[in-house]
């Protein structure tokens, strides 16, 4: 059996996960690509440090040379967080001929469409599900499902994270402070949680949905952001007697070439559809001139329902090269040219 070799770049809540479904799911793995999926380094900070996962410890490695000069390894999975570092992990990985699948949206919103169009020239695959919405397979439905419409707008919840700090401030009466840490524990929140908190890691995925949604170059600044910091348990049942729920709402709408995107706190009526949506869950509503409306809904955030959309990406990959057709990125046709004419 053809064997497929794999570097991953970090072991954290995402990487665990990732390594728990290939050791759990190998029978549905070998099925779906009729090959052997084999880690060969992992890189991490600390090797010595405990992890809620068992890998041998000869794979550990502090190096990412290890990884990224390894001539052995065919795909590297970036799931280290982080941009500047993962920027160049990843570019050198596809320098040097290795497919990419990566969950980094602080990455992917600063020098996704290069990576991406790097990818393209390489004839290499680099993709990056679990980026937007964790588990909900939003990018895949844009890029292929959706494809053939014409988009003009999104909505939804697109932050575990505060979506879970707003259920529990909302249904508990908990503090800010205290459901925050409670999200950390559970592996929802980024590294530094302010990006989660104020609203930055929603507007980095809202950008990278509206790129591919609307095929433009939307880039973090056009983002209008205000986070939920501000929100208090009392404004909550404030607006609760009013007949309102507050979500961290993120919008993306196009009117010909002009795009408005934003993500901020919303008072939404208590039968709204996006108000059932509680804790860590995302959902998003995106609309077509002639799909008209649809909603995708599931976990937004947390170690294994992230790692499905990291090992699925790893499938397509697999699929790719055994079929020789890899090079399909989700690249955006348009905004490559433009960035290439801004270069030169
Ligand atoms: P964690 O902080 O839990 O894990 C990060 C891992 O990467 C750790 O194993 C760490 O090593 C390693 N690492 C970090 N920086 C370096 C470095 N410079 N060199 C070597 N190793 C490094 O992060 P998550 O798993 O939560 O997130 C990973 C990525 O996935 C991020 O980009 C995040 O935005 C994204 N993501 C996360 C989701 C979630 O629910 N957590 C959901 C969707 C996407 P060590 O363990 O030794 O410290
Ligand atoms: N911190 C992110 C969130 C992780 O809470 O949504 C998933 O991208």
């Amino acid at each position: 059996m053809q064997r497929m070799k794999i570097g991953l770049c970090g072991l954290g809540t995402v990487g665990a996960g990732v390594v728990k479904i290939l050791q759990n799911h190998q029978k549905e793995l070998h099925h779906q690509t009729g090959c052997e999926l084999e880690i060969m380094k992992i890189l991490v900070n600390d090797i010595h440090k405990k992890r809620n996962v068992q890998v041998d410890p000869d794979l550990l490695t502090t190096s990412s040379d290890d990884i990224v000069e390894n001539e052995e390894i065919q795909i590297v999975i970036e799931v280290m967080g982080g941009i500047d570092e993962a920027y160049h992990l990843v570019k050198r990985s596809l320098e040097n001929g290795k497919h990419v699948v990566t969950a980094n949206k602080d990455m992917l919103a600063e020098y996704g469409l290069e990576l991406t169009e790097l990818a393209r020239e390489k004839g290499l695959d680099m993709f990056y599900e679990a980026s937007v919405a964790g588990g909900i397979p939003i990018l895949r439905s844009l890029k292929e499902g959706l494809v053939s419409d014409r988009l003009h707008k999104l909505m939804g919840i697109v932050n575990g994270t505060t979506n879970y700090i707003l259920t529990k401030m909302d249904e508990d009466e908990r503090g800010f402070e205290d459901v925050l840490a409670e999200a950390q524990e559970l592996g929802y929140a980024e590294a530094d949680p302010s990006s989660d908190v104020d609203g930055l890691d929603a507007a980095r995925k809202i950008a990278l949905l509206a790129r591919l949604a609307f095929s433009m170059p939307v880039e973090l600044d056009d983002v209008e952001v205000r986070g939920i910091r501000k929100i208090s348990t009392e404004d909550m049942k404030l607006a609760d007697q009013f007949g309102y729920k507050m979500k961290l709402i993120g919008l993306a709408a196009r009117d010909e070439d002009k795009v408005e995107v934003s993500v901020e706190p919303v008072l939404l009526k208590k039968d709204h559809p996006l108000t059932s949506v509680k804790n860590e869950y995302n959902a998003v509503y995106v609309y077509g001139d002639a799909v008209g409306e649809t909603m995708f809904y599931g976990p937004g955030a947390g170690s294994l329902p992230t790692a499905v959309a990291v090992v699925s990406d790893l499938v397509g990959v697999v699929k790719n090269m055994v079929l020789g057709v890899n090079g399909t990125s989700y690249v955006i046709p348009q905004y490559a040219k433009q960035l290439k004419a801004k270069e030169e």
